[in-house]
């Protein structure tokens, strides 16, 4: 909770929040915030929209909120420890903002960018010292009141302080689970969240003309890999696939050019007409699949066919038959086996080349994608739980390079990524280090 009096021994202390842009993140991180009982100020270009964002406050805590615009408030964020900025995804608008609230904001508060992707250079280059060192990324996943991982990205010249003042908000006060990311593109969550479904649609392809039917894809990249129910398409469809093109654009600019995701920033055709046309997920009305009413009242579940781009009744007993031990499909001999490899299977061998290219270490990858997409274990967890020694097995049989970590591990003479006796894990350095 936010003590204003308490007795603390870091030099910086965040009590109170002023969130600039209150659209669906910024109302979250306002509700949030005031729900642990911190003075929270909304502001964001017209009254009305603010207006339209109080409604996600809890009424016990609607004492502690004051609103305000951009225009004619902007003076007020003096009275608060962190100025959050959550408006539109454009690095010039925030830019241009970040300029106008160093005009007000005081001395040791610290500010901060929701941003999903744009990299933190870019947002503070050429911007006075004072900014650079008050300046972090704070990523909060969407719905902030549910989802757990909030991410933590700090600038070169971030202070020490400010990094642990948003750590100890985000732990403490807002019970959510921290994440240390580096400055990279999409972060931690959404660089291997975003590859396993944007790989996903173009790796499917092949098995969707083999036969194999959405519904099925779904049920083989869910409960029989440790991820929720929704698989792949599902999962799009919560997201959005203008969201998804985004990330796809953001990526092709920003990715390193080695790095693998290049070969998937862009959709198939299929998935980029249906983008093009609207049909973006559940907030159009429908994407991959849709719930329709039918004549009698009750509702009927749609698959959007990939194949033939028409509209079919879901098949649940495409749904069903997969409950063999967690993980187990990833080394069936069949086709729905290589699926799980190919896609799955892909997104762990990603996650294992990237310590300690957007983590220090490898708690934090698995972190970031237990608390921000749900899987059961994180992609090192995950390793370890399939046997790192099965894995590296079958690469070195298929002559595929091993990521990164797993050349360490297998270099370290180490048998898995987690030594659960010591409570230690297994650093970039191929040394093992206490788990923090
Ligand atoms: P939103 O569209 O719901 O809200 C954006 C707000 O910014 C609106 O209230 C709008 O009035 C305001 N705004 C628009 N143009 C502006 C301008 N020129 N100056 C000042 N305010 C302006 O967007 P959302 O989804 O809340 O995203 C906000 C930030 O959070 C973005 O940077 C986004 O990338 C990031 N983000 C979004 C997530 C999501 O799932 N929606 C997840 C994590 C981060």
């Amino acid at each position: 909770m936010c003590e204003e009096d308490g007795e603390f021994s870091v030099s910086r202390l965040i009590k109170s929040v002023a969130v600039i842009g209150t659209g669906t993140m910024g109302a979250g991180i306002a509700a949030a915030s005031a729900a642990a009982g911190c003075r929270v100020l909304m502001l964001d270009i017209t009254e009305e929209a603010v207006n339209g964002a109080l409604g996600q406050i809890n009424e016990a805590d609607l004492h502690l909120v004051s609103t305000g615009t951009i225009e004619n408030d902007l003076p007020k964020i003096y009275d608060y420890d962190w100025v959050c900025e959550a408006i539109v995804e454009d690095v010039e608008i925030k830019r241009s903002l970040f300029l106008k609230l160093e005009d007000h904001r005081r001395e040791k508060s610290v500010i901060s960018s929701n941003t999903s992707g744009i990299p933190l250079s870019q947002l503070s280059e050429g911007m006075p010292e004072r900014f650079c060192e008050d300046f972090a990324i704070t990523h909060f996943f969407n719905p902030v009141k549910v989802m757990k991982l909030f991410e933590l990205v700090p600038g070169k010249e971030t202070a020490p302080d400010v990094i642990e003042a948003f750590s100890r908000f985000g732990s403490e006060t807002l019970q959510k689970g921290v994440v240390h990311a580096k400055d990279t593109v999409n972060f931690i969550g959404n660089r291997i969240g975003c590859f396993f479904i944007l790989s996903g649609f173009h790796l499917a392809k092949k098995y969707l003309n083999d036969g194999i039917r959405q519904e099925t894809i779904d049920a083989v990249l869910s409960t029989p890999v440790g991820l929720p129910p929704t698989g792949l398409y599902g999962l799009v469809d919560l997201i959005g696939l203008d969201v998804m093109e985004l990330v796809g654009r953001n990526l092709a600019v920003n990715l390193p050019k080695e790095d693998k995701g290049h070969m998937f920033t862009s959709f198939p055709s299929v998935e980029q007409s249906m983008h093009d046309r609207g049909q973006l997920g559940r907030k159009s009305g429908g994407g991959f699949a849709r719930q329709i009413k039918l004549a009698d009242g009750t509702r009927e579940k749609e698959v959007f066919d990939l194949l033939n781009e028409e509209w079919r009744t879901a098949d649940p007993s495409d749904e069903v038959g997969l409950s063999v031990g967690l993980g187990e499909i990833l080394f069936q001999d069949s086709l729905l086996g290589q699926l799980a490899w190919e896609i799955f299977g892909g997104t762990l061998l990603y996650a294992a080349d990237l310590v300690p290219e957007i983590a220090d270490d490898i708690v934090n990858v698995d972190n970031a994608i237990k608390w921000g997409f749900n899987w059961v274990h994180g992609p090192f967890e995950m390793l370890d739980y399939l046997g790192p020694e099965r894995v590296i097995g079958r690469l070195e049989s298929e002559n595929v390079p091993l990521p990164r970590m797993l050349l360490a591990l297998k270099e370290s003479g180490g048998r898995y990524f987690y030594d659960h006796s010591t409570s230690s894990y297994l650093g970039a350095d191929g040394r093992y280090a206490p788990i923090q």
